[in-house]
C-alpha cells in the first residue's frame, strides 16, 4: 500500500520545482482519496537538501524532475540522483524542457533512477513556456504545460493503484517495462553551474521557439 508521495526536483530556474510538486500534488491527493490510510506528499530540492538522507522504500511513490540542458540532464543533478537509494520504490520520471528537443534526457533520468534502486513505471517530458518571462515581466512565474501534466499524473495514478492493490508478493502485477528511446549521452556541455545555468534560462527564453509538444509514457 502506498503511504507517501516524494517529489525530488534539481531546478535552478524553478520550473522543474513547478512541475514535479504539481505532479506529487495531484497523483498524492488521487491516492489519498482510495486509500483507507492516509498518503503524504513531501517535496525535496536537490539544490537545497542533502538528497542521501531521503528515505524511498516500497511504500513510497518517487517523482524524479529534471530540467533538459542541450538535449540532456545537468551533470550535477546526474551527481545528486546518484546519492539516492530507491529500494524498489515506484518511480516517475520527469523532464522539464522548452519546447526545443528534450533528446536523451528521459532515457538518462529513467536509466539513472533504475540503477539507483527506483522501479521506473513512467515517464514524461513536459513542456514549460517562459513567454510571459518575455518583456519586462522577469519574475513572473514559467507556465508549465498542465494539461498533459494532470493527464499523466491521472493515468500514473491508475498504474500505481493496480500494482499497489495487493499486499501479497507472489501476486503482485509485474509491470511491462516502460519503453523511452535514446541512449546514455557523454557529459560535456552539460556541466554548467547552478548559478550559470538560471543566468543561461534568461538567454534561453529570449531565443526559445516552441516546436514540440508534451509526452509521456507508461
Ligand atoms: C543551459 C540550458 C540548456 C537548455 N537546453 C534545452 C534543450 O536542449 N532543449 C529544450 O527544449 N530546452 C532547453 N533548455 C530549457 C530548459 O530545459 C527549460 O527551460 C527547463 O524547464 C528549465 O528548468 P528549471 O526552470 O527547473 O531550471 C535549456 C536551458 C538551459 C538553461
Amino acid at each position: 500500500m502506498i503511504r507517501k508521495v516524494v517529489g525530488i526536483y534539481y531546478s535552478p530556474a524553478g520550473g522543474t520545482a513547478m512541475m514535479t510538486r504539481t505532479l506529487a500534488g495531484e497523483i498524492g491527493a488521487i491516492l489519498d482519496a482510495c486509500s483507507p490510510l492516509d498518503v503524504c506528499v513531501e517535496c525535496h530540492d536537490m539544490l537545497k537538501e542533502e538528497s542521501s538522507s531521503i528515505v524511498f522504500d516500497d511504500e513510497t511513490v518517487a517523482i524524479i524532475g529534471m530540467p533538459v540542458y542541450v538535449g540532456k540532464i545537468p551533470l550535477p543533478a546526474a551527481a545528486a540522483l546518484r546519492n539516492l537509494a530507491g529500494n524498489g520504490a515506484m518511480t516517475l520520471a520527469a523532464v522539464s524542457y522548452g519546447g526545443r528537443k528534450y533528446g536523451n534526457a528521459l532515457f538518462e533520468l529513467k536509466r539513472l533512477a533504475e540503477d539507483c534502486g527506483f522501479k521506473a513505471i513512467g515517464a514524461g517530458a513536459f513542456m514549460i513556456s517562459y513567454m510571459a518571462r518575455r518583456g519586462n515581466s522577469t519574475s513572473s512565474p514559467p507556465a508549465i504545460d498542465i494539461e498533459s501534466l494532470s493527464d499523466f499524473g491521472k493515468a500514473a495514478s491508475e498504474k500505481i493503484k493496480r500494482l499497489a492493490g495487493c499486499e501479497i508478493e507472489e501476486l503482485k502485477i509485474k509491470p511491462m517495462p516502460v519503453e523511452v528511446s535514446g541512449r546514455m549521452p557523454v557529459h560535456k556541455i552539460s556541466r554548467i553551474s547552478p548559478k550559470a545555468a538560471a543566468i543561461a534560462q534568461g538567454v534561453f527564453n529570449r531565443i526559445s521557439v516552441l516546436r514540440r509538444r508534451s509526452e509521456w509514457f507508461l
